[in-house]
C-alpha cells in the first residue's frame, strides 16, 4: 500500500537543559503533544519521535513523518506506573518486579493490551510495549502532555537511530512540530525489549539492560534467534521490527570477526577503492585505509554511546564499502553486535577459526 504523504510543518527548536529542564521551555511542545502534534524529544537511549497515544490522527501521522511500515508497532512511554494499569488488561507478578528493578531506564517490556491501546500502536497486535525512560527531559514532557506519549525512534525509516537532536534535524526538519535539543542520549542504542506475552518469556532486541540483568527475575528467558541471525524469509517475526531492514548506512558494511593483526592484514591485502574501515579508538592511526571509530575496544558502553554517530559519519564519509571490526557480544556488547549485524546485512566473516 503506498504511503500517504507527510504534511510540512514547521519545525520549531527549544533548547533545554538535559537534567533539569525548564518547565515553561517544555510548555508549547508539550502542549503541541497533547493536542496532537509531533515532537522529537531526547531519551536515555535514543532521540523519539512522541504523539499523544491517545490521539488516533496524531499516532497515524507518526507512521507518515518516519515512513514506517504500518504493521510496525510503537512503544508507549509513560511517567508513572498508573499509566501502565490504564494500557495493560493484565500484569503479571514479573512485569512489577521487572518495572521496580528497570524503571525508569532502558526497558520495554510487552504485555497483554487493554482497548485503551488502539490498533494503530499496537500494529494490530493484541499486546503493548510499554517503557518508562528515565531522561528528565523526558519525564517531564511526558508528564506535563497529561497522557502517555507513543515515540518510535526519531529517524526516517531505516536510518540509524538519532543520538543528537543535529541527527533529528537532518531526518525530520519539516516533518515534526518541535525537535527538543537535550544534548547527546547517554545509552546510544535502543532499549531492551522482552516479550512477557510468550512462554518462555522472550528477549527481542537487545539494549543496555542484558539478559543476564533480566534472568534473576526471568530464570527461562530465551533469546530470540533473530538477536544474532537473519529470520528466515516467511518466519513471521515476533516483534515485526526485525523483519525490517535496519540501522542501515548507504555503505556495504561487512563485519569481520577476529584480533586487530587480523584485521589489518585482511583488509590491507586488497582494499577496494574507496573503502573504509570502522575501527576501535586508537586503532585508525595504524591503518591505511579512512577511519571512523566508534569507542574503544573493551569499553561496550562507550561503544553503545558511540555507534549510531559513527554510521552517519561513515554516510558523511560517503562511503561505498566499509570493513567493521565486530565487537564482544557480552553483556551490552550483544546490542552492538545486533545492530551492526543488522547495518551489514548479515554480512560476517570470521578470521578467527
Ligand atoms: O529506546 C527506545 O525504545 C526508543 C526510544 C525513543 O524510547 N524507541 C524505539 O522505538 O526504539 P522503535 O519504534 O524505533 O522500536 C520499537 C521496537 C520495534 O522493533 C517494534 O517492532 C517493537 O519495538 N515493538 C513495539 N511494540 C511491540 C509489541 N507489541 N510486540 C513486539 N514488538 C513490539
Ligand atoms: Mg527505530
Amino acid at each position: 500500500m503506498p504511503q500517504p504523504t507527510c504534511r510540512a510543518r514547521d519545525t520549531k527548536m527549544i533548547l533545554v537543559n538535559p537534567s533539569a529542564p525548564d518547565q515553561a521551555l517544555l510548555q508549547p511542545a508539550a502542549d503541541c503533544l497533547r493536542n496532537g502534534g509531533l515532537v522529537a524529544f531526547p531519551t536515555e537511549t535514543v532521540y523519539g519521535i512522541g504523539a499523544n497515544a491517545y490521539h488516533p490522527q496524531a499516532v497515524r501521522d507518526i507512521f507518515t513523518a518516519k515512513g514506517r511500515p504500518q504493521d510496525n508497532p510503537l512503544i508507549v512511554h509513560i511517567a508513572a506506573l498508573d499509566d501502565l494499569e490504564a494500557l495493560a488488561r493484565e500484569i503479571p507478578d514479573e512485569a512489577y518486579l521487572l518495572s521496580k528493578r528497570f524503571w525508569p531506564g532502558p526497558f520495554t517490556m510487552t504485555l497483554p493490551k487493554s482497548s485503551r491501546v488502539t490498533a494503530e500502536v499496537s500494529g494490530g497486535l493484541d499486546t503493548v510495549a510499554v517503557r518508562m525512560p528515565s531522561h528528565p527531559v523526558a519525564r517531564r514532557l511526558i508528564r506535563l502532555a497529561g497522557a502517555p506519549v507513543v515515540a518510535p525512534s526519531a529517524n526516517l525509516s531505516g536510518t540509524p537511530s538519532p543520538t543528537t537532536a543535529a541527527h533529528c534535524i537532518a531526518d525530520l526538519s519539516g516533518r515534526v512540530d518541535y525537535i527538543i535539543d537535550g544534548g547527546p542520549c547517554s545509552v546510544g542504542l535502543e532499549s531492551t525489549v522482552i516479550s512477557l506475552t510468550s512462554e518462555p518469556p522472550r528477549l527481542l532486541r537487545p539494549g543496555a539492560v542484558t539478559p543476564e540483568e533480566l534472568r534473576e527475575f526471568l530464570p527461562n528467558l530465551a533469546v530470540d534467534p533473530a538477536v544474532t541471525g537473519r529470520l528466515p524469509e516467511d518466519a513471521a517475526a515476533p516483534s515485526p521490527g526485525m523483519k525490517y531492514k535496519h540501522y542501515a548506512p548507504k555503505a556495504e558494511i561487512t563485519l569481520i570477526h577476529g584480533s586487530f593483526d587480523q584485521f589489518r592484514a585482511f583488509v590491507q591485502n586488497q582494499p577496494p577503492k574507496g573503502a573504509l574501515a570502522l575501527v576501535f579508538d586508537s586503532e585508525p592511526e595504524r591503518m591505511s585505509l579512512p577511519c571512523v571509530a566508534y569507542g574503544p575496544e573493551g569499553d561496550p558502553s562507550a561503544q553503545a554511546e558511540a555507534l549510531f554517530a559513527a554510521l552517519r559519519a561513515l554516510d558523511d564519509a560517503d562511503a561505498k564499502v566499509v570493513y567493521a571490526r565486530a565487537p564482544s557480544a557480552e553483556g551490552i556488547g550483544l546490542a552492538v553486535y545486533n545492530r551492526l549485524l543488522r547495518a551489514a546485512s548479515f554480512r560476517e566473516i570470521h578470521l578467527n577459526n
